[in-house]
């Protein structure tokens, strides 16, 4: 007879403590190497990475700012697998890069000209290290490498001529001088979360392109009397200022140029200018993981904003796909998207997933949620049939185009709650409960007035300056983890219940007031960013992104085995304002974690954000993005390694020269087990 095995027990490592070291900490157990850092070459016959700054060819290179992942299986004759545990492409997103001023400065070898203008040489290693890349990764001899000649590899660059899709293709705001028919655009920027379709391709979030455009400082009189600047300002273009990185001045060329979208040409629909040339980013992009002929399509119909993860409801057959978004920017929204097409499950086994990605993505409707203080909430419909947005007095919408261009304003229009920062959403896939990372949110304030500082509601209701939430309340910088409920149309729900899963929060904090959580000095976190459920164990990782426990410990990640929403208690926070005023805030507390249900796992090397998570579909190798250690590295100490604050992950060994480079790393358990257990 077959001896059983034993029973897995999830959670069952033993925690990770806070660290401030130059390395990734992992339970004991386990094992976690880099595999594929910024630069590593992709073809045969690129140059391998010198890491000095003299290094040239970035779009045959791993980009930088590693960010979201997924996961595409390859069987052993190369073609498309949902079983594969041993060979597998990753879809990886590479949002920014390390810059102080405007120069990246790891990319140079003096540190770069941060002044302008920029050289044209700086600027074309800058445009190619943001975007996504496909790289194939496999396990040989027991250990996981990245793969440099494969014929997979493939990189997206923000100067990659790409599809745009569904509303917005046509339409008369996606006009350009590159694309007169408003059918295309070039390039995809900031990709920050990601998501994987029900048809087993890749979707990448465009999140803060909108920094990467300037305008002249007469635009706004170029403009004047159009609907245009009230577009531009609501998505936080200001005129007269140069770009983040000032790729403008590069030189007179079209791929320099066009990141100065002003109105400078004649003609009346933008075809001879780039007025419009930011209305081509800002979207969910969906690209064939396995063929690179395939151009990348931009799903205007999910709306324009900062976007981060796009998240798939479980398909159900017959019935409509959900998509759930969200727009990190502080005081935005959360979004639904709910495919016209209903779920056909012959679908999951497309082999050609832009096509089927046609029939889901570019036909539906577009919602963004109101949260109640009862722990209720709807789904309000962003489209002209809702009177709210024909009738907004702010902006005229002119279509459907027009409201998916311009999400943020139709958002406003419909009085949407203004949230604390959603980045990463995930549906737990025991339940299908969605779960919202809301990071933090320096606008939240107990004496706010209006403008751009909110008071705390329900579902954003903490407000104090520190982790320990002493003394002034403005600011939530721990942030929390929300969830939703669909109603009993599921997919379709126009309502919703929601709680918080976790706030964050220091374990030493306040448990009345900053630490509802009830968080332990092995549990302890603060700014929850990257955020994913296994499909394999049920785990719910958590990853941080954070500028106020820094003092106290690296970046890091963990893992949770949460209930379910309404498992908790209704807790009332007692604020008074400054003048005296008592305000009262109601939240609903979602039944706080034990020393089984919540651990650190991972804590990384300093000045590194823990982002992007990934794993074969038996869950024994998981994937997760270290993205730009030593960012807090001063640009002026670029000669000096021994003053960068981070040299990971060459201090384990991996690749050449000391500069920090953000890469992927595989972990493993040493018994072969599966990861969280
Ligand atoms: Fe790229 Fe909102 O993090
Ligand atoms: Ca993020
Ligand atoms: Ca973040
Ligand atoms: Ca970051």
């Amino acid at each position: 007879p077959e001896v059983p095995k034993p029973v897995e027990k999830l959670l069952g490592f033993a925690p990770v403590a806070k660290s401030l070291l130059d390395s990734v900490i992992v339970p004991v157990g386990y094992t976690a190497s880099a595999i594929y850092a910024l630069g590593d070459p992709l073809t045969a016959s690129t140059a391998a990475y010198r890491n000095d700054g003299t290094d040239t060819d970035y779009e045959n290179r791993a980009g930088d700012h590693h960010d979201g992942m997924e996961w595409f299986g390859l069987s052993a004759d190369g073609k498309a697998s949902l079983t594969s545990v041993e060979r597998g492409l990753l879809g990886v997103n590479h949002e920014a890069t390390t810059n102080e001023k405007q120069a990246s400065f790891f990319l140079h070898a003096n540190g770069g000209t941060s002044s302008l203008p920029r050289p044209a040489s700086e600027v074309d290693k800058e445009t190619a290290i943001h975007g996504v890349s496909f790289v194939e990764v496999r396990k040989a001899n027991g250990k996981w490498e990245y793969v440099k000649d494969s014929s997979f590899n493939r990189r997206f660059t923000c100067l990659t001529e790409m599809e745009l899709s569904g509303p917005v293709r046509g339409n008369a705001l996606a006009i350009t001088k590159y694309s007169a028919t408003g059918q295309k655009t070039r390039g995809t920027l900031n990709n920050c979360g990601t998501g994987k379709t029900p048809w087993n391709s890749f979707v990448t979030g465009e999140e803060n392109w909108a920094g990467y455009f300037t305008r002249n400082a007469t635009d706004d009189t170029a403009r004047v009397g159009e609907k245009s600047i009230v577009a531009l300002k609501r998505y936080g273009s200001s005129q007269g200022l140069p770009s983040r990185h000032g790729w403008e001045t590069g030189g007179t060329e079209d791929k320099y140029v066009r990141w100065n979208i002003s109105k400078t040409g004649s003609s009346t629909n933008g075809s001879d200018d780039y007025r419009n040339e930011m209305n081509g980013m800002g979207y969910i992009v969906e690209m064939d993981a396995y063929d690179k002929t395939k151009l990348a399509k931009k799903r205007t119909a999910l709306g324009r904003f900062a976007h981060e993860s796009a998240a798939f409801g479980k398909p159900v057959a017959g019935k409509p796909l959900a998509v759930y978004m969200g727009d990190d920017s502080r005081n935005e929204y959360i979004y639904k998207y709910v495919s016209t097409a209903n779920w056909d499950a012959a679908d999951a086994n497309s082999t050609n997933p832009l096509a089927t990605g046609d029939k889901y993505l570019d036909s539906g409707k577009l919602y963004v949620a109101q949260f109640n203080a009862d722990g209720s909430g709807k789904w309000i419909e962003l489209s002209l049939s809702n009177a709210q947005i024909a009738a907004y007095a702010n902006y005229k919408f002119a279509d459907q185009a027009d409201i998916c261009v311009n999400s943020r304003l139709a958002g406003d229009a419909v009085g949407a709650t203004k949230m604390d920062r959603p980045e990463w959403c995930s549906v737990n896939p025991a339940n299908g409960e969605i779960y919202y990372s809301l990071t933090n949110n320096s606008n939240r304030n107990v004496n706010a007035t209006g403008s751009s500082q909110l008071v705390p509601d329900s579902a954003n209701p903490r407000a104090y300056t520190d982790m320990k939430g002493t003394t002034a309340q403005n600011g939530n910088p721990n942030g929390h983890i929300l969830r939703m409920k669909e109603g009993t149309d599921g997919s379709a729900a126009l309502t919703f219940t929601w709680d918080v899963y976790l706030f964050a929060a220091e374990a030493s904090a306040d448990a009345g007031k900053i630490n509802l959580s009830s968080l332990t000095n092995d549990q302890d976190m603060s700014s929850p960013d990257g955020l994913a459920f296994s499909p394999a164990t049920g785990i719910c990782w958590i990853q941080t992104d954070d500028g106020a426990f820094t003092d106290v410990t690296n970046c890091m990640m963990l893992a949770g085995l949460p209930g379910q929403v309404g498992d908790g208690e209704k807790v009332t926070l007692n604020y008074t304002k400054t003048d005296g005023t008592p305000l009262a805030v109601t939240t609903y507390v979602g039944k706080k974690p034990t020393a089984d249900t919540l651990k650190r796992f991972l804590v990384g090397p300093v000045g590194c954000e823990l982002t992007g998570i990934a794993e074969t579909p038996d869950g024994k190798a998981l994937f997760v993005n270290i993205q730009h250690p030593g960012e807090t590295t001063a640009a002026a100490n670029i000669a000096d390694p021994t003053k960068y604050t981070s040299q990971w992950p060459a201090n384990t060994g991996y690749g050449l020269g000391k500069r920090p480079r953000s890469a992927t790393i595989v972990i493993t358990k040493n018994d072969g087990g599966r990861i969280g257990s």
